[in-house]
């Protein structure tokens, strides 16, 4: 790939930058930083070097609407407020945005686009936006390793139109990746949970013959649980995935892959619920899967004893509410207490709420801001943004 650093004069120069600010927010709040504080390098680098900054990102999954709750206002004065420098957020349409407009007073350095996926051409990876896109910049840089796995029209066709490079971030946790998977020892436990059931589970079957454990827990947990004959209740679940899991189950005993999944869980009747914690047969209708249970907790530790890497992505549980927290919290707790005898990589917008939640940051051997893009790249699938820069 080429890198930020490989151009020459960015004086005055118009850059397109893509980031992944997806970060979680409530009530308009965000609620962790770490995927806008891993970027600030780029951006000071940017600054130093001059040049005028357009900064593009999503946040969430509108579905090309209008929403907002997801807007990019918050994300864009905590930048400002951060580099001390005017970053004023464009809500004009795309279309509109007359590219002669931007940078005519000396105090314009960055500006930001509205939430990127507001736009349905965004996702279809449409030509024509991309194209109108790029007229924005001189050059295009993708600083989103996080979103590199979409085919996006920001992340892939946009660089047909522009000279591309990777930025600081996405070069490093690249190379971090690189060498994680080269390097790794076995046994090799995987832990996948979170809520992005459809993202994840098409990815598990590929990851199969690569470890020797894959633990299940999270939204994806609840569908096997579902397939394994058990009543979930109201818990979220992705349908018309039997097939996959089958799959993943055949190509687990083919390959020797254990797969693991909660034989107890915490149950709410809605998220701000208190915990009650059952077997799987005990789940009645009305009930909520937000957590795992303490003897599924005590298994995973046992599975993480005897292991040499471990290598997680999504949290255990619903841990917005803390009565839900304690999976993911004893996951943490387990990997910190064996970090001399085991190699630990986590990654994932919420994996690295929880872990800064827990002060953990530090502990853990690499954190990687990915989560969909960490588990293809460890699929060995080559990830659309990447190739873009490559060709
Ligand atoms: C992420 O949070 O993993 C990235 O921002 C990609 O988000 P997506 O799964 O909604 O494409």
């Amino acid at each position: 790939m080429k890198k930020i650093e490989d151009l020459s004069d960015l004086n005055k120069k118009k850059v397109l930058l893509r980031l992944d600010l997806n970060i979680p927010l409530k009530n308009s709040k965000i609620t962790d930083t770490t995927r806008i504080d891993k970027i600030l390098p780029t951006l000071k680098y940017l600054i130093k070097k001059k040049s005028n900054v357009v900064i593009i990102s999503h946040i969430g999954r509108p579905k090309g609407k209008f929403d907002k709750k997801l807007s990019m206002l918050p994300v864009c004065k905590y930048l400002s407020d951060k580099l001390n420098i005017k970053v004023e957020l464009i809500d004009k349409k795309i279309s509109d945005i007359d590219p002669t407009s931007m940078f005519n007073n000396k105090s314009d350095k960055i500006v930001f686009l509205e939430n990127i996926r507001f736009y349905e051409q965004e996702e279809k990876n449409d030509e024509k936006f991309a194209k109108k896109l790029s007229t924005l910049g001189e050059v295009y840089i993708n600083d989103a390793f996080s979103c590199s796995h979409r085919s996006h029209a920001s992340v892939d066709k946009i660089t047909r139109f522009l000279p591309s490079y990777c930025g600081i971030q996405m070069n490093t946790e690249v190379n971090a990746l690189k060498k994680v998977t080269s390097d790794i020892e076995r046994p090799i436990t995987c832990i996948i949970g979170g809520s992005k059931i459809s993202t994840k589970i098409s990815v598990i079957k590929n990851l199969v013959p690569k470890f020797e454990n894959i633990i299940i827990v999270g939204g994806m947990a609840n569908n096997i649980i579902k397939y394994k004959g058990f009543n979930i209740g109201n818990s979220i679940k992705e349908d018309g995935c039997n097939s996959t899991i089958d799959e993943i189950f055949l190509l687990a005993n083919q390959n020797n892959c254990k797969i693991f999944f909660p034989s107890d869980v915490a149950v709410g009747k809605n998220k701000d619920d208190v915990a009650l914690i059952k077997n799987l047969s005990e789940i009645e209708n009305d009930d909520i899967i937000l957590d795992i249970g303490p003897k599924t907790i005590n298994s995973i530790c046992t599975i993480l004893e005897n292991s040499k890497t471990v290598l997680w992505n999504g949290p255990a549980g619903y841990f917005e509410n803390p009565n839900f927290a304690v999976g993911t919290k004893e996951i943490v707790k387990k990997i910190i207490d064996l970090k001399k005898r085991i190699y630990s990589v986590a990654g994932g917008g919420d994996t690295i709420a929880v872990i800064n939640n827990l002060n953990a940051f530090k502990k853990l051997n690499f954190v990687s801001t990915a989560g969909g893009a960490f588990l293809e790249y460890l699929e060995g699938k080559e990830l659309p943004g990447i190739s873009a820069l490559n060709t």
